[in-house]
């Protein structure tokens, strides 16, 4: 049975975070939930990308953008880029819903988490940081425009001691730590991937029944590299190389791989012709450089190669791959396109700092 004044609801404001919000909807619906699903999106989401988040989401809401501005706060964190974390606040607008359930685009579910409709307003799980604050990656609340006017009110006047929601949350929610027990979600409904290192007794004693897992901090699933043929996510100098986290991340890469991949390659082979493109020439050779959706890059994913693919070899994968592997055919000898070269390509490695990655053309020089 439906129940439609409820949902859960997240956030993604641009397409890289968008990958992250469709694998949690997806899983919310491989699990059955019988809420809506909303998603809160900014004007900086590809439109492309809007019709499969539609695919997905019972509804797509675009929203201004709210930020903190506070790079002070922030850079405590050493997370910059979360200022904009206070668009999450737009969810106390959603006065269509009587009781939502949040819950960050890294989250993804592991089972049905419909019983969590069950708690009051404010009701969310400890942070493994810092447990007398909660975590605001999943929280339970009430949508009220009056809410949404005194957490405005209340940022303005004290801002946030994270730069984030987070910090804004627990001064508003100020009892959370000491006045109702029943408004602490139990940790298996925010259980945080990293966490597990500082406590591996106690994940091997409860983490089978981890509902929810969070994928916080500064990297995310969709930042490592996952082989489609042998369906694992690719282990690197910087993969902490526990077996939970690999095993959550494959999860996460499987829905990814099953769900998300055929409609966002649907898309873009509508779309292909309409990709913005943009022309660099380096030592006479000139390269164009396609911009295509991250997706394709962390997927090592063959690009569909241009016509002139009997003059070249580009095997262009991910922003390093790119800068390692790409091959040019150039005046017979085959040349490699090392890191000196790409460095040279300013406007492309901005992009690439960007997250995104690219289809590469490459054409011979006239002689
Ligand atoms: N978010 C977003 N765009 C951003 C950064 C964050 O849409 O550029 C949203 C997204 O829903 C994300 C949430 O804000 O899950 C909180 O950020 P994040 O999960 O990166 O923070 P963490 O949980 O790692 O502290
Ligand atoms: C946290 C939360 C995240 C929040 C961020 C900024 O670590 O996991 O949801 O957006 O801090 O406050
Ligand atoms: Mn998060």
């Amino acid at each position: 049975m439906s129940v439609t004044d409820q949902a859960f609801v997240t956030l993604a404001t641009n397409d890289v975070y968008c990958q992250g919000a469709l694998v949690l909807g997806q899983s919310l619906r491989n699990h059955r939930t019988s809420r809506k699903l909303a998603l809160l999106i900014t004007p900086e989401v590809s439109s492309g990308l809007r019709s499969i988040l539609r695919s997905v989401f019972d509804e797509v809401i675009e929203v201004n953008v709210l930020d903190s501005a506070d790079s002070v706060h922030l850079a405590l964190m050493q997370r910059p880029e979360l200022g904009v974390t206070f668009t999450k606040l737009h969810c106390w607008t959603l006065t269509h819903y009587s009781k939502c359930v949040f819950m960050d685009a890294d989250t993804l579910v592991l089972c049905n988490v419909d019983e969590l409709f069950d708690r009051e307003e404010f009701s969310a799980a400890p942070d493994s940081g810092w447990p007398d604050c909660f975590n605001s990656g999943v929280f339970v609340f009430r949508p009220s425009l009056k809410t949404y006017n005194l957490l405005l009110q209340f940022a303005a006047e004290h801002g946030s001691f994270d730069g984030g929601d987070q910090g804004l949350l627990n001064s508003f929610f100020s009892s959370w730590a000491t006045a109702d027990i029943g408004k602490h979600l139990p940790f298996l409904y925010n259980l945080s991937t990293s966490v597990v290192y500082t406590y591996i007794p106690a994940f091997n004693h409860f983490g089978r029944d981890a509902k929810v897992v969070h994928f916080l901090g500064a990297r995310k699933p969709w930042n490592y590299k996952y082989d489609l043929q042998t369906k694992k996510v690719m282990q690197d100098g910087t993969t902490d190389g526990s077996l939970h986290q690999l095993s959550f991340l494959s999860l996460w890469w499987n829905i990814y791989s099953a769900s998300i991949l055929p409609l966002l390659e649907n898309l873009q082979k509508m779309e292909d012709s309409e990709f913005e493109e943009c022309k660099h020439t380096f030592n006479g050779v000139e390269i164009t450089l396609k911009k295509v959706s991250p997706f394709v890059a962390n997927s090592l994913q063959m690009p569909v190669l241009p016509e002139q693919i009997d003059e070249v070899h580009p095997v262009a994968c991910s922003p390093e791959e790119l800068a390692l592997e790409a091959w040019l055919y150039f005046s017979n000898p085959y040349v490699k396109l090392n890191k000196a070269v790409l460095t040279s390509i300013s406007l492309s490695l901005t992009d690439l700092q960007n997250n995104l990655s690219f289809l590469l053309h490459f054409r011979k020089p006239r002689n």
